[in-house]
This record gives structure tokens, C-alpha cells and sequence, in this order.
């Protein structure tokens, strides 16, 4: 079983953190037996799984069930649940009593977005009562609509700079790392640098201690849009697409199901019904 030390001892060996996202049961099985670190039960579940506008939508009582799926089928995994929008801002109690549904449901530990004074207190009261806490900084999309859209963070040195401060206060807090979204890969190296927790990169460059993806995003799984830092492993659209089609031509051809995919009765009985 694998737990929060994890992290910081492949952070210590210098050794990647290999993360992925999972909404369900037999993808989750499939990342576990692929031996990748940890699964994030991402909110991103709400538009890639559930096909809402954007995240702002999920709730935390949504999001138990994903987490419920994925605890199933990665036994021995770390899995960490997303808090979705407003399921931890509105006071430290609201923030607990989600973070527990989270836990209750299987996850190992949750992530929040952002820092601010009211964020560090809800990690701190978090890692107090056993709930280990993943940061999350750059590009935060519950606050998408405050920051203007989907925009590059670190641009410059001094907003380099700025991120590091909030990301040494999540740690000092008791954040066990942080993730690292849409930054330059000299920023996100210079924050790498400075922390002693691991960060996890996403659109983040190559120096951060491990990465994190959205699996149907490395799948071509979600072709609604592809961001520049994803890199495709695969093209399931496709193969799901060809696989259906062929399925469909199948039955109406009456190609499917053959002798093959079908059960007989015995020749006595058989006899009884014509
Ligand atoms: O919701 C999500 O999937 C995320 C990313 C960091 C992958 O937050």
C-alpha cells in the first residue's frame, strides 16, 4: 500500500513521481497495474467524464462517487480526490467536512487550489486532523474566471517569484507538494529548486519532481480540445469509433452474432420447437 511518504522519498532519490488522473474502476485498475505513483481524482472529471461546461459545476457529494470507483479498482494505490469549486471556501468546517467525504470514500488524501491566508489554515487544520494535503498553484482553474482565462503563470521573474512564496507557505503549512500548472519550465524549476516537497508538473517543463496528465488527454480519449503541453500515446476516438462501426455493420448485416457468439439447444429439444 502505498502512502504520502512516497513522494518525498522519490523526491530524495531523485526518481520522477509519475501521476494520472482516474474517474473509474477499470481505468484506475489499469494505471495501477501499470505501477504509475498516484492517481488524482481529478475535477477535471466534470467536463472530460460527465461532459459539463466547465468544473464549476461538480459537487463534492458528485464527486465521492468517482472517488468510490477509483479506491475500488486501485487497492493499493495513493489516491488523491480533487475538492471541486466552493466544496472548501466558505469556512474551515465546510472545508473539513468535504475533505472527510473524500477520505470516508477512499481517497488517501485531497487537493486544493490557490493560497491565501484562509487556504493555509483550512491545510493546516486539514494535516491536524489526518488528511494529508496536495497544493496546487500557476494556473488554477477554479479561479479561471478571476485570473482571465487559461493563461501562462511565472511569466516573469517576479511572478516567479510570488508563486514561490505562496508554494514555501503551503509547504510550511504542511502541504506534502504542490502542483505546478501552465508555467515556463525555468520558472517551475526555480520553485522546484527552492522547496523541499516534491512539485508536479503539468504544461509545467521537465525539471519539476514528477508529472501529472489527464489520462484521456494522453489517450485521445477527450478530442474536445488538446492542450500544446499534452502528448498523445494513443488514439482511442479513433479505435472506439472504428470498433462501434464496425459493430453497428455487423448487426445490421447480420454478421453479428454468428454460431460463435450464440447458445443452442440440444437437437431433442430443439426438435419440441418446430
Ligand atoms: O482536475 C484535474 O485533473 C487536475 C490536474 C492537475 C490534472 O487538477
Amino acid at each position: 500500500m502505498k502512502t504520502v511518504n512516497l513522494f518525498q522519498k522519490l523526491k530524495e532519490k531523485k526518481e520522477k513521481i509519475v501521476m494520472l488522473t482516474a474517474y473509474d474502476y477499470s481505468t484506475a485498475r489499469t494505471i495501477e497495474e501499470a505501477g504509475v505513483d498516484a492517481i488524482l481524482v481529478g475535477d477535471s472529471l466534470a467536463m472530460v467524464a460527465l461532459g459539463y461546461r466547465d468544473t464549476y459545476i461538480i459537487t463534492a457529494d458528485e464527486m465521492k462517487i468517482f472517488v468510490k470507483a477509483v479506491s475500488k479498482g486501485a487497492r493499493n494505490s495513493f489516491i488523491i480526490a480533487d475538492m471541486p469549486f466552493m466544496s472548501y471556501n466558505i469556512n474551515v468546517e465546510q472545508g473539513l467536512e468535504n475533505a472527510a467525504k473524500m477520505i470516508k470514500a477512499g481517497a488517501s488524501a485531497i487537493k486544493l487550489e490557490g493560497c491565501n491566508k484562509y487556504i493555509l489554515t483550512l491545510v493546516q487544520r486539514c494535516v491536524e486532523s489526518g488528511i494529508p494535503v496536495l497544493g496546487h498553484l500557476g494556473f488554477t482553474p477554479q479561479l479561471m474566471n478571476t485570473i482571465g482565462g487559461h493563461k501562462i503563470q511565472g511569466k516573469t521573474a517576479e511572478m516567479t517569484e510570488d508563486i514561490l512564496v505562496n508554494a514555501q507557505k503551503l509547504e510550511a503549512a504542511g502541504c506534502f507538494a504542490v502542483v505546478l500548472e501552465l508555467m515556463p519550465t525555468e520558472s517551475a524549476k526555480y520553485i522546484t529548486d527552492n522547496l523541499t516537497i516534491p512539485t508536479i508538473g503539468i504544461g509545467a517543463g521537465n525539471a519539476c519532481s514528477g508529472q501529472i496528465v489527464v489520462t484521456d488527454d494522453i489517450l485521445g480519449k477527450y478530442t474536445d480540445f488538446k492542450p500544446k503541453f499534452v502528448k498523445k500515446y494513443a488514439d482511442l476516438h479513433n479505435v472506439v469509433l472504428e470498433s462501434v462501426t464496425q459493430y453497428k455493420n455487423d448487426v445490421k448485416t447480420l454478421i453479428f452474432p454468428s454460431e460463435e457468439e450464440s447458445f443452442e439447444l440440444s437437437e431433442e429439444e430443439s426438435n419440441k420447437l418446430s
